[in-house]
């Protein structure tokens, strides 16, 4: 009171003090602060809050990540995994950008888990909170999608046989099955228009609708308020409440650098592997989805024939439903997990099932020998991969390691070589085939302008074995002989 009956000595108000002034005059700044600062959680801060501002902050994470990634990356089937191999063995610092990336997608369905399970337990979907919970689910739907979708870009062999997996399940839909499998394909087949529609998906369409129902989510709980311990009254709360800032910010805070620090030290140490190129015609490979899947796959490798629709379609979709209903149909206010035991014994029951599940499909494909060894080939053939350098690739196929760095004519040479299809007859590298005889050693034979013009107009034993005039301008049958001359 007293302050205003002695007047204040005149004081410019500090720079920063008139910036906010101005800004919270144009964007109501000052309020927005006050309404996400100092939320009010009844009963206190806990580290029990703290999964769900961990999986924002996940979020955020894949998309910076992302964004780097996207920087190299090209969605075609014949460049993806050369430019995911790039990223890997010539980018700085670009395997472990990447597998930040790949492990905090493991990361984000752990938080979703355990997000979750603190949400069933406090029965905190409950009292005016159905939107809540059904934004959430759909979030968990969109990062599921978000696993698949990415699982399939690097197109390496564990990438390109689990999505031929994942999407053979897409044509079990009953009636538009075999429909849906094309639109999810692009074809009949997996090539380069599957993975354009993946990325597209992966960075355009999923990213959106992801950060769409985040802000719902987010204004959501605002709307509800924090549903607090569990015997809180979740509609009309009693415990004493203490503002969002400072305790809450900081545990969450906290959590968010364990998490990054964790996984910067799984990305550093366990750096994320990448396979072979994907070889569509390798028939001994055994797909198998990431960890997070191996239930869902292990439970399909159970059912047959009829069952496969009513257990692999049907049942999870029922599933499904009950789940995002479980706000609508379990409506008490109690909110003690013992006092709830139908929901918190139907959760535990699927996690139970779930875990058990996948520990079952690790145990089979460990326990039969043969099979074990195919999974072991498949871990020691990507170990090789990553230990190879980087081969780049030219218009018409990848160079041989020992070219990389030979004379360019010869480069382009072998590049002619590949172009004209020469290896049809005289085979990878001329090595001869039944068609046609092997073509190392022509060096000895032929000076570079007689094997010019041989090329230019084949012997009679050449024209007899189906040998077309090889019509090309001067410079490039000069740098095709040079090519085959080297050729030992
Ligand atoms: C339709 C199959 C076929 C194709 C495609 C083909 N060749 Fe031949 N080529 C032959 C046959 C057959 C001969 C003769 C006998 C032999 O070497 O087996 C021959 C002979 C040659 C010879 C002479 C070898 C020697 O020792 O005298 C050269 C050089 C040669 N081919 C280069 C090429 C190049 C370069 C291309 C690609 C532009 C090419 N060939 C494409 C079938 C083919």
């Amino acid at each position: 009171m007293s302050r205003h009956t002695t007047p204040e000595p005149e004081t410019k108000p500090h720079l920063a003090d008139r910036l906010d002034t101005w800004l919270d005059a144009r964007t109501g700044v000052d309020s927005i602060l006050h309404e996400s600062l100092d939320e009010p959680i009844h009963g206190g801060a806990s580290w029990a809050y703290v999964f769900g501002s961990g999986l924002l902050f996940l979020f955020m994470s894949q998309v910076i990540t992302g964004v780097f990634l996207a920087l190299y990356y090209v969605p075609s089937a014949d460049h993806a995994h050369t430019v995911v191999s790039y990223i890997v063995k010539v980018v700085s610092a670009g395997s472990f950008i990447r597998s930040i990336h790949a492990y905090g997608s493991s990361g984000i369905i752990i938080l979703l888990c355990l997000h979750i399970g603190q949400t069933v337990l406090y029965g905190s979907y409950k009292g005016k909170r159905e939107l809540l919970w059904l934004s959430g689910c759909i979030l968990m739907a969109l990062m599921l999608c978000m696993a698949f979708t990415g699982y399939l870009l690097p197109w390496d062999e564990k990438a390109y046989f689990a999505t031929a997996v994942g999407t053979n399940l897409v044509a079990e839909v009953p009636w538009i099955g075999p429909v849906l499998q094309k639109l999810v394909r692009g074809g009949d087949q997996m090539g380069t228009l599957t993975l354009s529609r993946f990325f597209v998906l992966h960075v355009f369409v999923l990213p959106g609708m992801l950060i769409a129902f985040i802000a719902g989510h987010v204004f959501f709980f605002r709307k509800a308020g924090a549903a607090g311990p569990i015997h809180e009254d979740p509609i009309a709360p009693k415990l004493p409440s203490v503002p969002f800032y400072p305790r809450q910010v900081l545990m969450d805070a906290a959590f968010a650098v364990v998490l990054i620090g964790l996984l910067a030290l799984i990305a550093k140490t366990i750096p994320m592997d990448l396979g072979p190129a994907a070889n569509p015609a390798d028939t001994h490979f055994l797909p198998r989805p990431e960890w997070y899947y191996r239930p869902a796959f292990q439970w399909l490798k159970y059912l047959s024939g009829r069952w496969s629709l009513v257990g692999g379609i049907l049942l999870p979709a029922l599933l499904a439903v009950v789940f995002a209903a479980a706000p609508f149909l379990d409506r008490r206010l109690e909110r003690r997990p013992w006092k709830r035991p139908i929901s918190v014994g139907a959760f535990l029951l699927f996690l139970v099932a779930y875990t058990g599940l996948g520990i079952a499909s690790y145990h089979d494909d460990y326990s039969d020998p043969g099979m074990a060894a195919q999974m072991y080939k498949q871990d020691a053939d990507s170990k090789a991969f990553m230990e190879s350098p980087f081969v780049p690739e030219t218009a018409a196929g990848s160079i041989p390691a020992g070219l990389a760095s030979a004379d360019p004519n010869v480069v382009k040479g072998h590049v002619l070589f590949q172009a004209q299809s020469c290896s049809s007859c005289h085979g990878e590298a001329g090595i001869g085939t039944a068609a046609a005889g092997p073509l190392t050693g022509v060096g000895a034979k032929y000076t570079e302008d007689q094997l010019g013009a041989l090329l230019h107009s084949p012997n009679p034993l050449m024209t007899a074995g189906g040998m077309q005039p090889v019509d090309l301008k001067t410079a490039d049958l000069q740098a095709l002989s040079a090519y085959l001359r080297q050729l030992h």
